[in-house]
């Protein structure tokens, strides 16, 4: 099982949310990942994810997300929405998170999947019903997609290995699948360029950055 964050999608050219150019506009993502921010600004908000939907589809999955898709029998939980591991060719991804590639109008609940990037206007409307569309990602606050939490929680409680790829550990309950995980018996591996929340709990820390460790740590799993 593999527990990534947006430290793998880092050398893609995704910003992480905590490291160095994690603002947009001194804005942290707490700031506007928020029900409360979207019901004050949709505009604002919108403009955040507009700007970080043209960053992705700029971005092609590095060696990490294809080293991971290439990997049979491995149940992938990620915190990212910004769908590289799909474009890696990984398959059935616990999207815990969400995907930035969709939404979902807060009026009827119809959802868009594309990947227009920029969008034409700010808040984008329902072509269904006319509504607000909001980003189909969870928010602060928000409760993750029930069938896809249960299944990570269903995970964690059953590997044999976690991976656990650049993230900070520091948001709940995704970070909560670690420790979980461990008490369930599990030998926590994390790779990341520094020391995490999770650094204490794993039985292996590799430093360095994940396209150049996940393909040979896989490899000798
Ligand atoms: N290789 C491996 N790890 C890396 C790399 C890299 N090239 N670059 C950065 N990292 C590590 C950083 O050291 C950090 O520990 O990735 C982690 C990124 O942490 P965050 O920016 O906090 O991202 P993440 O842990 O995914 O955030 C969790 O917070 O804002 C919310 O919903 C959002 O899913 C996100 C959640």
């Amino acid at each position: 099982m593999a527990l990534t964050g947006a430290g793998i999608s880092a050398e893609s050219g995704i910003p992480t949310f905590r490291g160095a150019g994690g603002l947009w506009r001194n804005f942290r993502a707490e700031d506007l990942a928020t029900p409360q921010a979207f019901a004050r600004d949709p505009k604002l908000v919108w403009e955040w994810y507009d700007w970080r939907r043209v960053k992705i589809a700029e971005a092609v999955p590095n060696a990490a997300h294809r080293a991971l898709a290439a990997h049979e029998g491995l149940t992938l939980i990620t915190q990212n929405v910004d769908g590289l591991h799909d474009l890696a060719g990984s398959r059935d991804v616990l999207k815990i998170h969400g995907d930035i590639w969709t939404r979902r109008c807060t009026q009827c609940g119809h959802e868009t999947h594309d990947r227009v990037a920029p969008l034409p206007a700010y808040p984008p409307l329902c072509p269904k019903c006319g509504g607000i569309q909001r980003p189909g990602v969870v928010w602060f606050g928000e409760g993750l997609p029930g069938d896809v939490w249960d299944a990570a929680e269903d995970a964690a409680r059953r590997a044999r290995v976690l991976l656990v790829i650049g993230t900070s550990a520091q948001v709940y309950p995704a970070a909560g699948l670690i420790p979980l995980a461990k008490r369930a018996g599990a030998k926590i591996v994390e790779v990341n360029i520094e020391r995490s929340a999770a650094s204490e709990m794993a039985d292996e820390f590799h430093q360095g950055p994940a396209s150049e460790i996940v393909p040979g740590l896989l490899a000798s799993l």
